[in-house]
């Protein structure tokens, strides 16, 4: 069964074409990155254009890549949120209007569940298991009890994760998006070198802060410049790095031991960072705990973890009805998929 899926959340128009739910036949990204640099951050309004006129081609693309055309397409899973009103309603659309003329079934699929189930891809799941999405827009724990049971353990109360190695390289003046520049330098970098502040916050809380080590890396870089010292860039990107990542592996690894999970499911764009891997790994192994990340090219954001995830909640018995709309904050709720409907 071939599932057309469809993602606009940001900056990517991305569509693809999965076959049962694991074989990606095609995963085409048209991204409006280079657009946003110069203004550090995603503008809404150039993102959303970006996403009007490259979606018809992006699809068709897709298919033709999959060599597949739409009448063999018997599913759309389309992101419906949480992200970009107007970028979301421009997937939403295309998939409203495809299914529509196909008379297919149409699944929304929750943004933050597909960069979870884009480590699900190569099976051998355990429930309960944790998952953890570091991305540009969250930082989000939920443990999960099955396919379609998620709850929330902690999220991020103010910058999320990537959002913070963006404003840190922005200081830095490094350019945008700043997580692969941060993990770049910080390679050559010693991460012992300043003591940035992590944030963790109340006992036993699974809740993340990162606005104050952003706050401290602004001020560090004021001072020293005060004092005409010569700052290590690399040194400062791999201690900032690290203060971020000791948090994140820390709260995750903790939620997996309270929770006996097995299986910590690491997913979005901070997820494909080198650093970030080791330090799970190191750390979770002590427990006995396995760590899976995307595999390369699902970890940012793109439309086969949005197909994959759509086919497995399909196959779960969901389904949305053409009322589906747009819901730009959306979160992992308490298990059920607002919007997504049990098939009578
Ligand atoms: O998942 P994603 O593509 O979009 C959102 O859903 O937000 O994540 C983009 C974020 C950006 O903030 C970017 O700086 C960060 O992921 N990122 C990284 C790396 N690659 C991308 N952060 C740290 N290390 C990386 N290698
Ligand atoms: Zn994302």
């Amino acid at each position: 069964m071939l599932t057309l899926g469809i993602e606009t959340s940001c900056d990517e128009t991305s569509a693809s074409v999965v076959k049962d739910g694991v074989e990606i036949l095609s995963n085409k990204i048209a991204s409006s990155l280079q657009l946003h640099k110069q203004y550090g951050g995603v503008v809404p309004e150039i993102a959303c254009r970006h996403h009007l006129e490259c979606i018809d081609y992006v699809i068709k693309d897709a298919l033709e890549a999959a060599s597949a055309d739409l009448s063999k397409i018997e599913l759309i899973a389309v992101t419906y949120g949480p992200g970009l009103a107007g970028a979301l309603l421009i997937g939403i659309s295309s998939a409203k209007a495809l299914g529509l003329a196909l008379k297919i079934p149409l699944i929304g699929v929750n943004h933050l569940y597909a960069h979870i189930y884009s480590c699900m891809l190569k099976g051998n799941i355990k429930f309960p298991c944790i998952g953890l999405v570091v991305s540009g827009g969250h930082t989000t724990l939920a443990l999960i009890k099955n396919y379609n049971d998620l709850t929330l353990l902690g999220q991020t109360r103010d910058d999320a994760a990537g959002e913070a190695f963006d404003k840190a390289a922005k200081i830095l003046g490094l350019g945008y998006p700043g997580g692969p520049i941060v993990e770049e330098k910080a390679k050559s970098g010693n991460p012992d070198a300043v003591d940035f502040p992590m944030a963790f916050l109340e006992k036993g809380s699974f809740d993340f802060s990162f606005s104050g080590v952003k706050t401290a890396l602004l001020y560090y870089i004021r001072k020293q410049s005060q004092g005409k010292k010569q700052v290590n860039i690399n040194d400062i990107c791999a201690s900032f790095q690290k203060a971020i990542f000791y948090v994140i592996v820390d709260k995750a690894v903790n939620a997996a031991k309270g929770t006996n999970a097995a299986q910590l499911l690491v997913g979005g764009g901070v997820s494909v960072n080198r650093t970030l891997q080791q330090m799970f790994i190191d750390r979770a192994k002590g427990d006995c705990i396995q760590v899976l990340f995307p595999e390369t090219g699902l970890g940012t954001d793109n439309a086969a973890m949005v197909a994959a995830a759509g086919y497995r909640l399909y196959k779960e018995g969901l389904r949305s009805d053409y009322s589906l709309e747009a819901e730009p904050n959306l979160n992992i709720g308490d298990g059920s998929h607002p919007s997504v409907r049990n098939v009578p």
